[in-house]
């Protein structure tokens, strides 16, 4: 294919794309081609228009096509990147979300900070495995216990989970919330993406996101439920002065304040924002 036809190629994807209600048509077409071709974006305006060929471009047509009816690129391509890294993302696990990189910062600054050797922490909901595997990654000594409802979701972490590096210091429990972990058990850090949305709000939710498990989205009492259950558990499984982190929903950081006011296991609550200024991750200190 020469120049001019790959550019075409290009520019006929985008407007399909676009037409179907897609917010970054030309980030996606880009996505695409990386992933068929193999190649950096830089290398894919310099050399995408040799390596095409009749096969690469009836499957490029055939993403495409799949996408305009609004499924996730990240399902149609089997991948998602996360803190820098590929996961592989099945419509078993929710595809993970940049906002989630916050709560993983913020632990790993928690760890790095208070020089926190051997560190214990615990993840619920591991879905992908994003979060587990990221910590782990980047805190070559600490040990995680990662949790699951889904056996479906736990084994797509623990291919994640293989195929970055991390197996060895990750142990996965199938668990609906903490029920089959022994109180013995403590941690430095409890964490959590939980499923936070309220029943009521689901069906207005963009398509794409309604493509993702509904038990990884959802919660009873008003998307509280799963959070309830956090704030109440964790302090019995943390270490003295342990922090649990979780991911809210933009509105319902007053909640979080009322249903903790009461509860004096913690000492202290912290909301910290993203960067579109919206409040993402609740910190609370025993
Ligand atoms: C919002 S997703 C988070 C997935 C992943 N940690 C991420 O950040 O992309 C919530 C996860 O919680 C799991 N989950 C839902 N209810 C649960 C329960 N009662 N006990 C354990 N896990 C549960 C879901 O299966 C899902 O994988």
């Amino acid at each position: 294919m020469d120049k001019r036809e790959f550019q075409n190629l290009i520019k006929t994807a985008e407007k399909k794309l676009d037409a179907a209600g897609i917010e970054s048509p030309t980030a996606e077409v880009e996505i695409i081609l990386e992933h068929l071709l193999d190649v950096e974006r830089l290398n894919l305006y310099l050399h995408g228009a040799q390596l095409i060929d009749e096969n690469i471009l009836g499957k490029f047509r055939e993403i495409v096509d799949r996408r305009i009816t609004r499924y996730p690129l990240q399902y149609i391509l089997g991948e998602a990147w996360f803190y820098g890294r590929r996961f592989k993302v099945t419509p078993a696990v929710m595809i993970p979300t940049p906002e989630t990189e916050i709560l993983c910062e913020l632990a790993i600054n928690y760890i790095t900070n208070e020089a926190l050797v051997c560190p214990d922490i615990l993840d619920i909901g591991v879905g992908s495995g994003v979060i587990s595997v990221t910590v782990a990654a980047e805190l070559p000594d600490a040990r995680l216990t990662a949790i699951d409802i889904s056996a479906e979701a736990l084994e797509v972490a623990r291919q994640n989970a293989v195929a970055l590096g991390q197996s060895g210091r990750i142990e996965f429990v199938r668990s609906n919330g903490f029920e089959s972990l022994s109180e013995s058990r403590k941690f430095d850090l409890v964490l959590s993406n939980p499923p936070y949305i309220a029943e009521d709000e689901y069906k207005s939710l963009p398509t794409e996101v309604l493509a993702d498990p509904k038990i990884s989205l959802v919660s009873e009492d008003e998307g509280l439920d799963f959070i309830r259950l956090l704030i109440k558990e964790s302090p019995r499984y943390l270490k003295e002065k342990g922090r649990l982190m979780f991911e809210i929903g933009y509105d319902q950081a007053d909640k979080i304040m009322e249903l903790t006011r009461d509860d004096n296991r913690y000492r202290s609550l912290s909301i910290i924002k993203d960067l579109n200024e919206i409040d993402r991750v609740v910190i609370l200190s025993i």
